[in-house]
């Protein structure tokens, strides 16, 4: 049979291409039980997919190896089909914590990576100013951190991490800190970032109505070892907007991966903490 293909039909390629991974703290050897065995992922280039599990699952683990900051004991991690294992530009990470430096301004801060990127200083104000202005902070740029709220501190943190034009972003749980007005604000704003850059994104979080608001595949993971057991690809349409969150079909969704989890894990309480 003859498939006709589009180029709306043609599947992304893997950007990312995780496999057969295992990992120890310390020492392998006997008695030693691997955070993660024989695990495998790929991500596809321009996704924006969720990583749900049970808390101490290995998920920050993992995107510790994704970043090149933990050296596995086996299998591969593949970027573009090459093997990465040392941090690079092509990789940021957003964690729960704000990496901005207090002593520097919010422009200084996202011109921080630029500026060892080599860039120009004119180069630098413009792409600031673009990635500032992107993320919904206009009138700041000249205030130091300690002058913002929680939730914009973490806006220039977003702003931060993504001006360096990496083609991954890691997050890791980078929204857990924040109340829930300001968390569901900061999800509609990253995915208008997101959705004009078309990174690649690989987002951490322990809240599933987070992962299914926010991607376009949520996969679950078990623990001792990690892997995936569920793989979800999430119906919703874009752009997305809150009302999204109270429909059926989402709660449905939701609520059918937290039974899952319930079921696989024996922990719903410990992934579903908000
Ligand atoms: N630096 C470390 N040394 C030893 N054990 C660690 C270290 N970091 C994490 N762990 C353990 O590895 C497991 C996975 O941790 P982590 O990846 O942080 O889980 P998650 O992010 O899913 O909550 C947990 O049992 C944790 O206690
Ligand atoms: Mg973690």
């Amino acid at each position: 049979m003859t498939v006709m293909s589009t180029p709306s039909s043609i599947a992304p390629r893997i950007l990312i291409s995780i496999s057969d991974l295992r990992f120890s703290y310390g020492p392998a050897g006997a008695g030693v039980r691997p955070i993660l065995e024989g695990f495998d992922l790929e991500v596809r280039e321009s996704e924006l997919l969720s990583i749900v599990g049970p808390s101490g699952c290995g998920k920050s683990t993992l995107l510790s190896i994704i970043a090149g900051l933990l050296r596995v004991d086996a299998g591969t991690v593949l970027v573009d089909g090459a093997e990465r294992t040392e941090p690079g530009p092509d990789r940021a990470m957003i964690f729960q914590e704000d990496a901005v430096f207090p002593w520097r301004t919010v422009r200084a801060n996202v011109e921080y990576g630029l500026q060892m990127q080599g860039k120009s200083r004119a180069e630098r104000h413009r792409i600031a100013d673009e990635y500032l202005r992107l993320v919904g902070l206009v009138d700041v740029w000249d205030l130091f951190p300690r002058q913002l709220s929680g939730g914009m501190r973490k806006r220039v943190d977003v702003a931060r991490a993504m001006a360096v034009q990496p083609q991954i972003l890691l997050l890791d749980e980078p929204f857990a800190a924040l109340d829930v007005m300001t968390k569901e604000q900061l999800q509609l704003d990253f995915l208008g970032v997101w959705a004009k850059t078309q990174l690649t994104a690989i987002f951490v979080t322990h809240d599933l109505e987070e992962a299914l608001f926010l991607s376009d595949r949520v996969v679950v993971m078990s623990r001792d070892p990690a892997r995936v057991i569920r793989d979800v690809a999430v119906p919703f349409s874009r752009p997305r907007d809150r009302t999204l969150r109270t429909s059926q079909e989402f709660q449905e969704l939701r609520g059918e991966l937290a039974e899952q989890l319930r079921f696989e894990t024996g922990d719903l309480e410990a992934i579903e903490a908000t």
